[in-house]
């Protein structure tokens, strides 16, 4: 078990390794940095008869105070980071993961030390750091960077008060470790999944409870402001998530993450691509509808991400924009340019979907999992029709398959894999006549055959149980889908092909 994530982390080049000490040193500092400034801040601001800042570090008991503070903290950050690694591996992939964890500290550290100081001791964004990391990272890291958070924003307020008259009482430092802790851990429970922006700020004033709670119960000994703690504690909440969900585009943007939100946003109709697709493409649009629900249900089925693959599918096909004329399901009027070309030439025309759509996600500042995914869905899979049509030409003489090949990656997750059948399975079904269970299922299962054939699923690690999963769901869905529809245009066996390939 140690073994197998010791190779795992492995997976960091010296390269990389050598950028995360970096990023761990230079950010040291800067939390040393920021705590010095708090000191600063306090001693000048509040207490006059506190000898000047620079006395402070350079004369003891304060200069060894703060040493003593900065061993604490490099050793809570390098325990965070060992557990981050080794537990969420897949999702910590690169150092800038690494800088983002220790920005997404700072800048709570931050907000807790401005909003403490100037405005009230209770009125601090404790929940912050949690939030974030729970849109960014995953829930599990949230519940362990949100006790990094609450313990750092501790150790500030007591270290910086040390030698000083203080802006924070003890009482307050304890209170605020306990609220922090709660607030936080409650706060990643109750917004986890929450799939509108909208929705959380409803949920950010449940979050009001369990300051409430910890405030009376650890406040009532002093009466006096009582009312003004509890104003402020109750706000605090509320300030959390509206910080939270100010600074998540910024950070979305910054480490080019791809949060349930954003996600959300990229399948609304008027998205910029949908807008574009739905206006030049429709007849893609539709396939694509049909595609996202396919791969949606298929995710579920394998534990992988839903929303992930609902959005993938919505772009998978967005490279047909640029001659969207030159595929089947845009053919309104029932010409097709294909007649007029050479099997090559159509051939180079469909291959380059893939790699378009690729260049036109990235142009539009889509995240990078989607991009991937509009490149492997066809994976290096041949395109059947025009091979066989320039054979025909050649009188059944040699043809290069390459050259009527798609360029891949081959399928590299599980989701591009889904993509990749679901895909394939609903261009194959729609142009089938009886779409019997039996009859799509065999046809699903013809489909899955090829690909292994051809070892399109080689690069990612998916198995024969999970594909099995996916083909029976899919059968479900698309008998679901066109059971009701009964008389369809006779399409020959070539045309069936023609569809896998495109
Ligand atoms: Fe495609
Ligand atoms: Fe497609």
């Amino acid at each position: 078990m140690v073994k197998e994530r010791l190779k795992k982390y492995r997976r960091w080049n010296r390269g990389q390794i050598g950028k995360f000490i970096t990023i761990f040193a230079l950010n040291i500092l800067l939390i040393a940095g920021i705590l010095a400034g708090s000191i600063f801040l306090n001693g000048i601001g509040y207490n006059a008869v506190e000898p000047d800042f620079i006395d402070y570090f350079t004369k003891s008991p304060g200069s060894q105070q703060f040493v003593y503070l900065m061993i604490i903290i490099v050793l809570v950050m390098a325990v965070t980071f060992i557990y981050l690694i080794f537990e969420n591996r897949d999702k910590i992939k690169q150092p800038k993961d690494v800088e983002m964890i220790f920005l997404i500290l700072e800048i709570s550290l931050l907000c807790n030390y401005f909003a403490g100081r100037y405005i009230n001791i209770y009125f601090r964004p404790l929940a912050l750091a949690g939030l974030l990391t729970l849109l960014l990272v995953n829930r599990r890291s949230a519940v362990f960077v949100n006790i990094v958070s609450s313990l750092l924003t501790f150790l500030m307020d007591v270290f910086t008060n040390a030698n000083f008259t203080g802006t924070v009482s003890a009482n307050a430092q304890y209170s605020s470790l306990v609220i922090g802790f709660a607030t936080g851990i409650i706060g990643i429970y109750l917004i986890d999944g929450v799939g509108a922006r909208i929705k959380v700020f409803g949920r950010g004033l449940t979050m009001c409870i369990p300051v409430l709670i910890c405030l009376v119960l650890l406040e009532q000994t002093n009466l006096l402001r009582f009312p003004e703690r509890i104003v402020a504690g109750a706000s605090s909440a509320i300030l959390s998530v509206v910080l939270f969900m100010a600074i998540l585009p910024v950070f979305e943007w910054l480490f080019k993450k791809l949060t349930n939100y954003r996600l959300e946003e990229l399948t609304e109709h008027s998205a910029p691509l949908i807008k574009r697709m739905i206006e030049e493409a429709p007849g893609t649009f539709n396939h694509s509808l049909v595609v996202s629900n396919l791969a949606e249900s298929c995710a579920i089925a394998i534990g992988e991400d839903a929303l992930l693959a609902r959005c993938a599918a919505y772009y998978h096909d967005m490279g047909k924009l640029r001659q969207p004329e030159f595929f089947k399901e845009n053919q309104q009027d029932g010409h097709n340019p294909h007649n007029d070309l050479t099997p090559e030439l159509s051939a180079n025309i469909v291959r380059a979907h893939a790699k378009d759509g690729y260049d036109i996600v990235k142009k539009y500042g889509l995240p990078q999992e989607i991009a991937d995914i509009c490149l492997q869905h066809h994976g290096t899979m041949p395109m059947m029709f025009f091979y066989a049509k320039a054979k025909q030409f050649k009188d059944g003489g040699d043809v290069d398959v390459e050259k009527f090949s798609y360029a891949g990656p081959k399928p590299q997750t599980k989701i591009a894999a889904i993509m990749m059948i679901a895909d394939a399975g609903e261009a194959a079904v729609r142009s089938m006549k009886d779409r019997s269970r039996e009859k799509v299922d065999e046809l699903l299962r013809k489909l899955i055959n090829e690909r292994m054939q051809l070892r399109q699923f080689e690069d990612c690690d998916i198995t024969m149980k999970e594909l099995n999963i996916i083909r029976n769901t899919i059968a479900n869905s698309l008998t679901g889908v066109y059971h009701s529809r009964i008389e369809y245009p006779k399409v020959n066996l070539e045309e069936i092909k023609t569809e896998e390939s495109e």
